[in-house]
């Protein structure tokens, strides 16, 4: 009868060596998650710069700095970039992926909120939709019938933007422009979901007017929108570290930055 508690014994390693082979092994992961690669000072310092050049954009557009959110981009940094967005006094990042977010959450402050950015598949919009306060992509009516369902179970309604691939890049998602009223009109009859705005992202390109002529198409469309369904659309999320004053002249309310604030990934 094998003795139970031995558990090392059972693949022939004495037991001190098991626990220092079983850090060795889950450590790793856990490094980049808990240790920042910057001081809070160097984030802090890069803040100031972007906030310096959103002012210096709002004012040129004849906008107060305040009609501006900067919403961090904490994608592939560790759950020190989140934290140093809130102690920074930034109360909302935002996240590419629902997996990603679901490991860091439970390592930051709950006062911190959750948006998602990226692409969310089918199969994730249960889980996105219980731990984001408000998700960027939406961009066909599967997912905003899922989205909508599993709202029901928050005790708030859940925030969504649409998001427009108004630079028709191929490489993009996010729904056609021509789609954008079929998709409003759905969203507008769900009761568990709030929608707040447009969200889009602009092409690459070396031609900064591609940016100019995209973040345009989405604050137009915004504007016919608005009108036509006689609903508000306060926000347009567009801008991000390589192309945000343009945004921001084109009407932006959210800039989503991470390589500026956080480094490159
Ligand atoms: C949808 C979206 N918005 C914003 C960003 C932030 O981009 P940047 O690091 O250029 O600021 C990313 C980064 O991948 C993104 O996917």
């Amino acid at each position: 009868m094998p003795k139970r508690g031995h558990a090392s014994h059972q693949w022939g390693l004495p037991n001190f060596l098991f626990f220092p082979l079983l850090l060795r092994a889950f450590l790793p992961a856990a490094i980049p998650l808990l240790f920042s690669t910057m001081l809070f000072t160097e984030f802090q310092s890069r803040l100031a710069e972007v906030q310096t050049a959103i002012a210096a954009a709002c004012q040129a557009a004849g906008r107060p700095a305040s009609a501006v959110r900067l919403l961090p981009v904490t994608k592939t940094h560790g759950a020190w970039a989140a934290e140093f967005s809130l102690r920074a006094g930034l109360l909302a990042v935002g996240e590419n992926r629902v997996q990603e977010a679901a490991e860091k959450q439970p390592l930051c402050p709950p006062a911190l909120q959750w948006e998602l950015i990226g692409h969310l598949q089918s199969n994730k919009a249960k889980q996105a939709a219980s731990l984001f306060s408000c998700i960027q992509s939406v961009d066909n009516e599967k997912l905003l019938g899922l989205l909508a369902k599993a709202a029901a179970l928050r005790p708030t309604p859940l925030s969504v933007l649409l998001q427009i691939n108004a630079g028709r890049d191929p490489a993009k998602f996010g729904a056609e422009v021509e789609e954008a009223p079929r998709l409003l009109e759905a969203a507008l009859a769900c009761p568990t979901l709030r929608v707040q705005g447009l969200m889009t992202i602009a092409p690459l390109s070396d031609d900064p007017d591609v940016a100019t002529r995209t973040f345009a198409a989405l604050r137009t469309l915004r504007d016919d929108l608005s009108a036509r369904f006689q609903v508000p659309l306060p926000e347009l999320s567009m801008g991000m570290s390589g192309d945000f004053p343009a945004a921001i002249a084109a009407g932006s309310t959210c800039i989503r930055v991470g390589t500026a604030l956080f480094g490159a990934r």
